[in-house]
């Protein structure tokens, strides 16, 4: 029996490209750069594939998937978030979409870790400043910071990557809070405490971490008002989606002082990037690395092609599908 034709958008860890093309008979994407919407209909229409392995940033949008061929039976994405997927689209031609959840959790809570610290000990200026040969020597007052030990944590999305983040944090001294649609059982929560406002939640925070998904109802969560809330010196980090936060108005937050530094690893509109970032020096920008992990991506392509294998080779409905 001939293999069944996968398209793939990507070029994905040697792994999960060795797997399937073990399985299927793939049509890959040699070029490395991203299909745009009218090259994926151009390429899915030319092969007639079964399948497509999709990744975060790609265009399925409504008139992308209005226009693939009958022969697609599943819309696998190498990611967990779907924002770049028009759901009701493909539900509109009754092509089940699937994700990969929970596997990049650890991953994203370290690079989430990992702005935390640099914003809280100004590791990005730090770092400009030396390969920049502008280090004259150590001081007493150079570039000084601020310790995480006994700040308080606020989680907004305590979800898998939220809860991996608040025991890293722990291990830093931090007091976790959270800010979530219920609060967690208590042995999710660990002892985190729940707020049911945001401005008792923002009120209370030295550091946001932001992990909610992006969307219609989530863009520019981050607005002037709800900075506002934030003590003054706070810390945003968001290692979640891009357009939950209003850029310029965390820039403006930024100049003025009212927060102290930000981290971001994910944004609006990428891989363009607000203007403003670029000469703030107290926002540390990384190039959206939260799954970046090797273990990670074999992981999620593994998950991805298990969610394929289910509909294409066996008939079944995907194991992780996005409803
Ligand atoms: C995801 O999976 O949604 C990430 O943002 C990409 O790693």
């Amino acid at each position: 029996m001939s293999k069944p034709l996968l398209l793939l958008t990507r070029h994905f860890p040697e792994a999960v490209e060795a797997r399937a093309a073990r399985d299927y008979a793939t049509i890959p994407n040699t070029a490395d750069t991203r299909m745009t919407g009218p090259e994926i209909v151009a390429a899915a229409r030319k092969a007639e594939p079964a399948g497509i392995l999709c990744a975060a940033g790609d265009a399925l949008n409504a008139e992308t998937i209005a226009a693939l061929p009958e022969s697609v039976r599943i819309i696998a994405t190498f990611s967990a978030g779907t924002d770049h997927i028009d759901l009701a689209a493909a539900a509109a031609r009754g092509i089940p979409v699937a994700n990969t959840p929970d596997v990049l959790s650890v991953a994203t809570a370290e690079i989430a870790m990992l702005l935390i610290l640099s914003a809280a000990r100004r590791g990005g200026e730090a770092e400009r400043m030396v390969r920049a040969r502008q280090w004259t020597g150590w001081a007493p007052t150079q570039l000084m910071g601020v310790t995480l030990e006994g700040k308080v944590l606020g989680i907004l999305g305590m979800g898998r990557i939220g809860q991996a983040l608040a025991r890293m944090a722990r291990g830093f001294g931090m007091e976790i809070h959270y800010r979530n649609r219920r609060p967690l059982p208590e042995a999710e929560a660990q002892g985190a405490t729940y707020h049911d406002s945001d401005e008792s939640f923002l009120g209370a925070i030295d550091v946001l971490s932001m992990h909610i998904p992006g969307g219609a109802a989530t863009r520019h969560w981050l607005d002037a008002q709800r900075i506002a809330l934030l003590r003054p010196g706070a810390i945003v980090v968001n290692t979640g989606r891009g357009s939950t936060v209003d850029d310029a108005a965390l820039c403006a937050a930024l100049e003025s002082g009212h927060l102290r530094a930000a981290g971001l690893d994910v944004f609006d509109g990428e891989p363009r990037i607000f203007e403003g970032y670029y000469s703030a020096p107290n926002v540390m920008l990384l190039p959206h690395l939260g799954s970046a992990t090797v273990e990670t991506r074999d992981a999620m392509g593994f998950r991805a092609l298990d969610n394929v294998d289910a509909v294409l080779l066996r008939g079944e409905a995907p194991p992780y599908p996005v409803k």
